[in-house]
C-alpha cells in the first residue's frame, strides 16, 4: 500500500471563485496514492493519520501547485532577447530557435531543462505550444509521463509566413496531428491540444483542417493566439479579407468552441467579447509577456465582470518569466494601469484554480481537497529579508501573501509536489 504523506503548514484552497478562499493557518494537506486524501487542521489530520509521514513546514503556505495556462517551451532558451515587437521578435528570435527542435535530442534537453525551471518556480501543470516537429511534442510528453506530471501540449501548426523549415501543410499538420493526440492523449496525465500558432500562419485549409480534427476529437482542447498586437491585427485583416474580425478567422472554420483557448486577446472588438462569452470560451492574459513584447493592457476587470472565463500564464518566452509570482505581479500592475487593482485572492485564484478551469482541469487540480490530484506547493512567506521585514507587519492573509506575489521568486517556493512526489525541498 502506498505510504501516506501528511504536510501541516498554513493552508489555502479556493472553491470555484476568487471570494471563496478558506485559510487555516495551522493546517494539513494528507497525502495517499498520488492524491489528496483529506485536508483540515494540522493538529486533527496527525491525531487521525499517526501511520503518516510528516513533512512540516512550519508557517509556510500550503497552495494548489501553480498552473500557467499558455508557454512556448521550445522558447526556453531565448527567453528575454532584446528590442523588438510581436512580428520582428518571431522573425528575429523565434522562428530560428524553434527550427532547431527538428533535432529530437535539442527536443528532449530543453523539455527537462523547462520542466526544471518550472517545478522549482512552483508551477506543477503547463498547457504549452511545442513546434511544428513532432519529435517536439513526444519529448514534452515523455519527460512529463516520467515525472507523474500534467501536461497539455500540440504540436505548433503553420503552412505559410513562416521560415523554410519550419512549415507543414494543410494536410501534413492534420494527419501528425492526429497522430500525435491518438499516442498520447489521455494517457497518465497527459492531454493533447490541438494547436494552430495564429492565422497569419496557417491557410484557410490549415485551419479548416485544425476545425475538422477539433470536430472528430471534442474533448481536446484548443489552443491559439488572438488580438495581442495591433499590427498583428491589420495583417489578419489583410489576410483574411472576408471576416468579421480577427476572432471570426477561428469561428468560420471551427475553431472556436468552449474548450478553446486564446492567448493575450487584448484588442478585442464588442462582437468578439460577445462571442468568446456566449460559447463558454477561455481567454488567456499573459501580463509578462504583454508588457515585454509592447502589446498592450489585457481588461481583466471588464472581462471577468461580463462572465468571460480567463487563465493566466507566463507566455514564456515572449514572457519574461517562468514564475507565476511574477506574472501575478505583473498582472497586478496592469490592474493598476487601467484603474482596476486586482486583490491578492484574485491573482492567487487565477494562477491555481482560475487557470485550472481555463483548462477544464478544475475538478483535478488547481485547488487543496480530498479527490484532487497532490500537485502542491509550500510557499515562504518571508524569502528574502526585504519580504519578510514587510510581511511581519501584515494584518491577515492577504497582506501577509501580497509582498511574496509583488517581490518573490523561486526562493519563495519552499517545496513542491508533483502527483505526490516531493520533487523540491527537503524531504
Ligand atoms: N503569436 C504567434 N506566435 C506567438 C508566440 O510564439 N508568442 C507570442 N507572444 N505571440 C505569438
Ligand atoms: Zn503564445
Amino acid at each position: 500500500m502506498p505510504e501516506k504523506t501528511l504536510i501541516l503548514g498554513q493552508t489555502l484552497a479556493f472553491d470555484g471563485a476568487p471570494d471563496s478562499a478558506r485559510h487555516d493557518s495551522h493546517g494539513g494537506v494528507l497525502i495517499h496514492g498520488g492524491m489528496i486524501a483529506a485536508t483540515g487542521g494540522g493538529p486533527e489530520l496527525r491525531a487521525a493519520h499517526p501511520d503518516a509521514t510528516v513533512v512540516d513546514c512550519g508557517d509556510a503556505l500550503l497552495s494548489a501547485g501553480f498552473v500557467d495556462a499558455h508557454a512556448h517551451y521550445p522558447q526556453t532558451a531565448m527567453i528575454a532577447s532584446w528590442g523588438k515587437r510581436l512580428i520582428d521578435w518571431l522573425n528575429t528570435y523565434t522562428f530560428p530557435e524553434e527550427m532547431r527542435f527538428a533535432d529530437p535530442a535539442y527536443a528532449a534537453e530543453i523539455a527537462a531543462r523547462y520542466l526544471d525551471l518550472t517545478a522549482d518556480h512552483g508551477t506543477t501543470t503547463i498547457c504549452s505550444f511545442a513546434t511544428i516537429h513532432p519529435a517536439s511534442v513526444e519529448a514534452l510528453m515523455a519527460q512529463a509521463q516520467a515525472r507523474g506530471q500534467r501536461i497539455c501540449t500540440g504540436k505548433t501548426c503553420m503552412d505559410r509566413n513562416a521560415p523554410e523549415g519550419l512549415r507543414d501543410t494543410a494536410r501534413s499538420a492534420y494527419d501528425d496531428s492526429r497522430a500525435l493526440l491518438e499516442r498520447w492523449h489521455g494517457v497518465d496525465r497527459l492531454s493533447y491540444v490541438i494547436t494552430p500558432r495564429f492565422s497569419p500562419t496557417s491557410t484557410p485549409e490549415q485551419l479548416e483542417a485544425m476545425g475538422a480534427l477539433w470536430s472528430e476529437y471534442p474533448d481536446c482542447l484548443m489552443q491559439t493566439h488572438l488580438s495581442e498586437q495591433t499590427d498583428e491585427i491589420a495583417w489578419v485583416t489583410s489576410l483574411y479579407p472576408q471576416a468579421r474580425d480577427y476572432l471570426d478567422t477561428y469561428e468560420a472554420h471551427g475553431l472556436l468552441g468552449a474548450r478553446g483557448l486564446y492567448g493575450h486577446a487584448i484588442h478585442l472588438e464588442p462582437r468578439e467579447r460577445d462571442r468568446l462569452r456566449e460559447v463558454g470560451a477561455a481567454v488567456v492574459h499573459c501580463p509578462t509577456s504583454n508588457t515585454f513584447i509592447g502589446s498592450g493592457l489585457f481588461d481583466m476587470a471588464g472581462l471577468r465582470a461580463a462572465g468571460q472565463r480567463v487563465g493566466l500564464a507566463t507566455d514564456t518566452g515572449g514572457g519574461s518569466s517562468f514564475s507565476m509570482l511574477r506574472t501575478m505581479a505583473a498582472a497586478y500592475e496592469i490592474g493598476q494601469l487601467r484603474g482596476t487593482p486586482l486583490h491578492a485572492s484574485e491573482l492567487w485564484w487565477l494562477a491555481t484554480q482560475g487557470s485550472a478551469e481555463a483548462l477544464h482541469l478544475g475538478d483535478r487540480i488547481g485547488t487543496l481537497a480530498p479527490g484532487m490530484e497532490a500537485d502542491i506547493v509550500a510557499v515562504d512567506l518571508a524569502s528574502t529579508p526585504a519580504i519578510a521585514q514587510r510581511a511581519a507587519r501584515a494584518e491577515d492573509l492577504w497582506e501577509a501573501l501580497f509582498p511574496t506575489i509583488m517581490m518573490g521568486d523561486d526562493r519563495a517556493i519552499r517545496a513542491v509536489w508533483i502527483g505526490g512526489r516531493q520533487v523540491k525541498g527537503d524531504a
